[in-house]
């Protein structure tokens, strides 16, 4: 069983990419929609609701917890990684990005957007000056985006307007690349792609994610057998008949939500 978890429904996206790369791989997903956005949240505030998803998932005996949300993935996953200690594998969705950064963009300017709580935490800057490779990273908060995805829109002359000034930010200027920095962006790939005309590379993390998972599965020796039948299960923190429909934007297809109420 691997394990996945946000703050909500965005992570669907990574959890979605996951399954394509891991077919045979069972998923239980934790939305913990009871106390989303995360983005806006304190990282003691995140930290706390991490450590008590992670005792869910590992109570479903999840060889590997992922962290699906790059807000709670700066916040806590080092706390997270040690709180699991030896019991599961745990990985977050920055890593895998910063080191695809590191193969592919020596020596250039990169921009990311994300939350507040992504951005402000330097997580991205301090893991990518390590690498020691030249690159400079310029990085700008977008709290409306995933707001405005959630309800349903992208691809509509509201969202072309947002994006259109939030990119148009004098910082972003000059970069050869844009992390998104948020599992909800992926939704808004194309029309961010469409603004910069081919000039700058979109980094879209929920395939590059999904990969490194199915490398360590790999590395580790864990992977299910090829004709192992999937089980799938998507938890939320609190239950709503909106998130349910929304969970077709972010996976594809409508999914089954199950209510887990974590302070119960
Ligand atoms: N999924 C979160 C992330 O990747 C964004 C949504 C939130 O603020 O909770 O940062």
């Amino acid at each position: 069983m691997v394990g996945i978890f946000d703050s909500g429904i965005g992570g669907l996206t990574v959890a979605h990419a996951v399954t394509k790369a891991l077919p045979h791989e069972s998923i239980v997903y934790f939305g913990d929609t009871a106390h989303l956005p995360y983005g806006d949240k304190s990282a003691a505030a995140i930290q706390a609701y991490s450590v008590k998803i992670c005792d869910v998932l590992l109570q479903r005996q999840c060889k590997l917890i992922l962290i699906a949300c790059n807000s709670a993935s700066a916040a806590a996953y080092d706390l997270v990684k040690e709180y699991v200690g030896s019991k599961a594998r745990v990985m977050n969705v920055i890593d895998p990005v910063v080191a695809h950064v590191g193969q592919h963009f020596a020596g250039q300017t990169i921009g990311l957007i994300g939350t507040k709580q992504t951005v402000f935490s330097k997580v991205y800057d301090l893991k990518i000056k390590a690498l020691r490779r030249q690159i400079t990273l310029k990085s700008l908060a977008t709290p409306l985006l995933a707001p405005m995805i959630e309800e349903g829109f992208f691809d509509n002359t509201i969202s072309h307007s947002v994006i259109e000034t939030y990119l148009n930010d004098s910082h972003l200027r000059g970069i050869g690349a844009l992390i998104l920095g948020c599992t909800h962006y992926p939704l808004i790939k194309n029309e961010i792609a469409h603004f910069y005309k081919g000039s700058v590379q979109v980094i879209d993390s929920s395939e590059i994610v999904a990969d490194a998972v199915k490398r360590q599965l790999e590395a580790d020796k864990m992977l299910s057998p090829g004709n192992a039948k999937p089980a799938r299960h998507f938890l939320v923190s609190d239950f709503t008949q909106s998130f349910e429909a929304s969970t077709k934007i972010f996976f594809g297809k409508k999914l089954h939500l199950e209510q887990y109420r974590l302070w119960e």
